[in-house]
């Protein structure tokens, strides 16, 4: 334990992102930001509220002029201008001032909402993320992505805004009911699809250490995950190109988010799209038959979907098409090459994403066959 990366921009250091297995190494990092004389603002949600608001407060008492908790309900329905209202109400009841910081403590609907207040209360106060859940440990919480969603489309108000720090404690993992877990496996998963091969047999390798949550695997299979994720945010930070291949999997998988509301995790749907993505591959011939099946079974054994019931496959194509990856006429789409290597293509058709959505697709009629 005790590791830290540094994300760049230009070779400048911005921010560290520092993995411990407690939060006791917390008041010592906010130090550094000079926090004596700052109140802080616990933004979470009410169920990481219960879970570990009180010992993050604990743990920062003393070390500053005050902390707030905010909680507002967990899930994505959250995720939205209301919340965002209700944090500012309540940074303005508390006389939060442009020097204080607000520290985001959950998941990815609380670290993007919080992040967004962050960019914009007073114009920008400083903000850290403590990442509970491992999506947002290994994607969300890094890379200065923050935003809300608005009416049907996701993340579609938002800014690029940094982090002073992202403190992860790698043993908030145990806490994390299996669904939430495996769906964070499937941004994991996309690490090694898009960038790394030989990181893609390590996840395969370790399989039985991650089902068992070995700490140690775990630690090392988020470093490596946001080492992945470094190495494409600091040449691309606002995703003027190469960011885009960290959204495989993501075009379908935001409309089944969307039409299932919100009853799939993201990362089940991330994993469907994922499969969509790689049998679109496949019939361009980028992939082979048998690369094709291996990557859409491989997500079976860490407890991702491969199929969807009850969409309707033409709904799912026309939320993909009203997703903001829109160019013009043309979707960003995520292809792959190969296992380890995504490439950005702008001439997928409708119908080739129609076929893809309707591979992962499970009818009524495939019970008959
Ligand atoms: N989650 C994709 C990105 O940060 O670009």
């Amino acid at each position: 334990m005790s590791q830290r990366l540094t994300i760049n921009q230009n070779t400048k250091p911005i921010y560290d992102i520092v993995y411990e297995s407690d939060f006791s190494k917390l008041a010592e990092e906010l130090e550094k930001f000079d926090i004596i004389s700052k109140k802080l603002c616990i933004v979470t949600d009410s169920k990481v509220e219960g879970l570990y608001a009180a010992e993050v407060k604990n743990a920062l008492e003393g070390h500053c002029k005050e902390v707030k908790v905010f909680a507002f309900p967990e899930g994505e329905k959250s995720k939205n201008l209301d919340t965002v209202k209700d944090i500012y109400t309540f940074l303005i009841e508390n006389k939060f001032e442009r020097k204080d910081m607000l520290i985001a403590l959950g998941g990815g609907v609380v670290g993007d909402t919080t992040g967004f207040v962050a960019a914009t209360y007073l114009r920008g106060v400083d903000f850290i993320q403590i990442p509970t859940t491992l999506l947002a440990q290994v994607d969300s919480s890094v890379g200065g992505k923050t935003g809300v969603d608005f009416d049907q489309y996701k993340n579609m108000v938002g800014a690029f805004y940094m982090p002073k720090l992202v403190y992860m404690n790698i043993s908030v993992l145990n806490s994390l009911d299996d669904r939430q877990f495996y769906s964070g496996m499937a941004e994991v998963m996309k690490y090694g699809l898009i960038k790394n091969a030989s990181f893609y047999e390590w996840i395969i390798e370790n399989m039985y250490e991650i089902h068992d949550r070995n700490l140690d695997v775990l630690e090392d299979m988020v470093v490596k995950s946001c080492t992945y994720k470094k190495l494409v945010v600091e040449k691309d930070p606002t995703e003027k190109g190469e960011r885009a291949i960290l959204n495989f999997g993501h075009t379908i998988g935001h409309a089944i988010e969307k039409a299932k509301n919100f009853e799939l995790l993201h990362g089940e749907c991330v994993a469907l799209g994922c499969v969509a993505a790689a049998f679109i591959s496949w019939k361009r011939e980028l992939l082979s038959k048998d690369e094709y099946y291996e990557i859409r079974d491989m997500f079976v054994p860490f407890n991702l979907p491969i199929s969807v019931e009850d969409i309707n496959p033409e709904e799912i194509l026309q939320l993909t098409t009203s997703d903001k990856k829109m160019e013009g006429d043309h979707i960003k789409f995520i292809l792959l090459k190969k296992v380890g290597k995504a490439v950005i293509d702008n001439t997928v058709t409708k119908e080739e994403i129609l076929n893809g959505i309707n591979e992962i697709y499970f009818s009524e009629e495939d019970w008959d066959e």
